[in-house]
């Protein structure tokens, strides 16, 4: 009997391993003959950990289950999916999931994340096949075709991007994975990597194939150790199994991948200071350009990518460009691996085609809030990102759509709170946090978040609001168009959205409505 259980670092902070420790226990004394395969996470959160065992009838999930439950699952025939009030039934049949449009997550929370050879069994590797088939320039058209934008969050046309690459003239290029996910809220990359690491693995093969790189890395936040000890054990084995290395599934080509670990800063998210941080130096930001496409690693070509940027590849090259671009919305084609956290009852990874409302999101999927509360705020797209307040919830996720409600997408992070939110602290905490994560290369960032927290200190204080949120509007308005990167370009993005869409929380001369 197989028994499926994940080590996902949510399931694992929920007492995954305790479990699994369980039910080897239970099962040995039974004299039950079961395997255990530690796999990634579904992305049902709240169902965290969730067991799943093989039947005649496909998977039957369990969850949360406890140490304390894995008795009564077994005496309620847990190996043949027997009914108990913890049973879920099949996974894939859960509304939760049964809705979503899985290209990228298709195997995550499925698949052994170590075993190359349950990759391929689960249709792996046969994008890789298909772009050692054909010329580089047929797959950077794929990419095109597909319509698939960065997913880390500025949504550049990829395909552009790996065309740069592609054609630009150099004795080294390197492929780089940006896995700094740094956003609050977000978590979809560690899911992915924790879960699936061969879908990043085999999109970064390929795009090593088409750009002509043959060294590649992935530069991974080092809060997320269970990701780097799964992508290692991923890499040697993609080595032992001839898909990375110097002779990729015997096509003659080379592509060598590592792991290198960040060591904190959110800069080093931003593309540049990651390529800064690689070299082995302090994680500042360059300024652009060059771009990095031209002239990034050690001087060199270097395609820098978001792991859901490469994930999503597989799938295009196995299935067509235009699949993939039948998805979604005006010029947001494809899915989105909607990350849903904060104040809701259930969280987790939802990837569904652009186009959908924050609002169906949090109610169809989340079903409000943990709290029973009204929803008051949503930030959507990390710590840069704008609250939308209740009547900007029927925005649908696309670029140009948030893009035009002064909001940003960015790496599908929605972060819902109730009514006993202060958004004047929420606008003083956009500015703490740019003050704390400057790189300190431009002033418009370093000193303009120090001041700006000042001046929110002062607002909520109740001093003067007028002239002070006037302040604040200055202030915002030098640092979007003087600062070098995104981080001080950005910060005014949540505070301006609280400022004007919550006015009654920064007037401290009235008593808070909570
Ligand atoms: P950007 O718009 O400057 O660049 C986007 C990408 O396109 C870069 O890789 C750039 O090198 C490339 N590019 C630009 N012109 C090009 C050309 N002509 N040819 C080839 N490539 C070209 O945006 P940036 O600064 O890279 O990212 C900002 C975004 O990052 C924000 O909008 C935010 O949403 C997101 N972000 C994501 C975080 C996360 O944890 N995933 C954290 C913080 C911010
Ligand atoms: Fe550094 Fe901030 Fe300037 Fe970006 S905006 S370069 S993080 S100081």
């Amino acid at each position: 009997v197989m028994v499926f259980i994940p080590r996902d670092a949510v399931a694992l902070g929920l007492g995954a391993d305790r479990v699994a420790a369980a039910v080897a226990r239970s099962a040995e004394t039974r004299g039950l003959d079961i395997r255990i395969v530690r796999t990634g996470s579904r992305g049902m959160l709240w169902l965290e950990p969730l067991v799943e065992v093989a039947t005649p009838e496909g998977r039957i999930a369990y969850g949360p289950v406890r140490p304390g439950d894995v008795e009564s699952l077994f005496d309620a025939g847990l190996a043949e999916g027997g009914a108990h009030r913890l049973r879920i039934g099949r996974p894939e049949e859960h509304p939760y999931l049964a809705r979503q449009q899985r290209l990228t997550f298709g195997r995550c929370g499925i698949v052994d994340p170590v075993s190359v050879e349950d990759y391929r069994a689960h249709g792996g590797y046969r994008g890789l096949e298909r772009a050692l088939a054909v010329e580089p320039v047929a797959v950077v058209d794929a990419v095109k075709a597909s319509g698939l934008r960065g997913r880390g969050g500025a949504g550049f046309p990829t395909g552009i991007k790996w065309n740069t690459v592609m054609l630009a003239e150099a004795d080294q290029k390197y492929v780089v994975c940006n896995a700094d996910e740094g956003d609050s809220g977000t978590f979809a990359d560690r899911m992915l990597m924790e879960g699936d690491p061969f879908t990043l693995i085999e999109g970064m093969t390929i795009a090593a194939v088409a750009t002509g790189a043959t060294r590649g890395y992935i530069y991974l936040r080092s809060e997320y150790p269970q990701a780097y000890e799964t992508l290692k054990a991923a890499i040697a084995a993609g080595e032992r199994a001839g898909v990375l290395g110097a002779d990729i599934l015997g096509s003659g080509r080379s592509f060598h991948l590592e792991v290198r670990l960040g060591a904190g800063a959110y800069i080093c998210g931003e593309e540049t200071s990651l390529l800064e941080s690689l070299e082995g130096r302090r994680g500042i930001v360059r300024a652009k350009p060059p771009i990095p496409a031209l002239k990034g690693l050690f001087g060199k070509p270097t395609l820098v990518n978001n792991v859901l940027s490469f994930a999503a590849v597989p799938w295009i090259l196995e299935h067509g460009g235009q699949a993939y671009a039948d998805y979604g919305m005006g010029r947001s084609l494809g899915t989105l691996p909607i990350q849903l956290a904060g104040n809701v009852r259930q969280g987790g990874l939802i990837e569904l085609a652009f186009g959908i409302t924050v609002r169906e999101v949090i109610e169809e999927f989340g079903l409000g809030t943990a709290s029973g509360r009204p929803v008051r705020a949503v930030q959507v797209g990390g710590p840069l990102g704008a609250y939308f307040p209740d009547a900007l919830l029927d925005t649908p996720l696309d670029y140009e759509a948030f893009a035009a409600k002064k909001g940003l997408v960015g790496h599908g992070g929605i972060v819902v709170f109730d009514d006993t939110v202060d958004m004047a602290r929420q606008a003083r905490f956009a500015f703490e946090f740019c003050a704390i994560e400057s790189c300190g290369k431009c002033t418009p960032c370093r000193i303009g978040a120090v001041r700006g927290r000042e001046t929110m200190d002062r607002v909520i204080a109740g001093e003067d609001a007028q002239a002070n949120l006037a302040l604040v509007a200055d202030l915002c308005e030098v640092m979007t168009d003087g600062s070098l990167c995104a981080m001080g370009g950005l910060t005014p993005v949540p505070v301006m959205s609280a400022i004007t869409h919550f006015p009654e929380d920064f007037d401290r001369s009235r008593p808070l409505p909570l």
